[in-house]
């Protein structure tokens, strides 16, 4: 299973990038906006940090000439770029364009598996469902994961399924046992990830009982 993380901001990028286990970064207006700086400047610190990973950056046009305008403009940064697509018949349109033309597209905003269906037939690199928002309404988000991998699976699609909107470690188990490709994770839930309440008591019980072994090497 791929971690990408899903943040535009650089110092959790950077953390996440040093326990070399991040497979990619996602991030979306929302995300860009929180980090306050120039569009611009938040992402050449990205593409820099990770120079060699898929890096997924929103258009913010919705009509299909802007989405191409604005896709041209944000390939010619980096190989490692992934467009962000919303699902929309420009969306679409877009996406078979850019794909057609080599560039790769990551179709988010995917609430159901016929959305889903659709972006793959377009030939989407990536499509990102969002589970948490779903759950946020009292539809298991997973179960459209779940979904989604039966419909990749039985036409034999290319397109990788990105667990989007995740926001507990939870959605990252329930995602692997499906067999989702890849999460895109917020830092905080890759912390929680690693920590375990037992793993830090025992870990206090060895460096204690360390302490009592004789002729220590180290
Ligand atoms: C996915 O690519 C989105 O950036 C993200 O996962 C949305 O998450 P949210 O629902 O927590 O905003």
């Amino acid at each position: 299973m791929k971690f990408f993380i899903d943040t535009a901001n650089i110092e959790e990028i950077r953390k996440a990038n040093e326990l070399k286990i991040l497979d990619g970064i996602t991030t979306n207006p929302t995300l860009i906006a929180k980090t306050g700086k120039p569009f611009m400047e938040v992402v050449k610190e990205i593409l820099n940090e990770v120079p060699d990973k898929p890096v997924s950056l929103e258009v913010a046009s919705t009509d299909y000439e802007g989405m191409l305008r604005e896709a041209e403009q944000l390939a010619k940064l980096g190989d490692n770029v992934v467009i962000k697509i919303p699902i929309t018949i420009d969306g679409l349109k877009a996406v078979k364009y850019l794909e057609y033309n080599g560039v790769k597209t990551n179709v988010t905003l995917i609430f159901s598996p016929m959305q889903a269906l659709l972006a793959m037939k377009a030939g989407a690199s990536y499509i990102s469902p969002f589970v948490g928002r779903l759950d946020d309404i009292s539809h298991t988000g997973m179960e459209l994961i779940s979904q989604i991998k039966t419909i990749r699976d039985n036409y034999g699609y290319n397109s990788q399924i990105i667990i989007a909107s995740v926001r507990n470690p939870l959605h990252v188990l329930e995602g692997a046992l499906v067999g989702a490709d890849i999460a895109t994770i917020p830092y905080k839930v890759i912390s929680q990830l690693i920590k375990h309440p037992l793993t830090d008591i025992g870990l206090e019980r060895f460096l204690k009982d360390w302490e009592n072994v004789p002729e220590k090497p180290f």
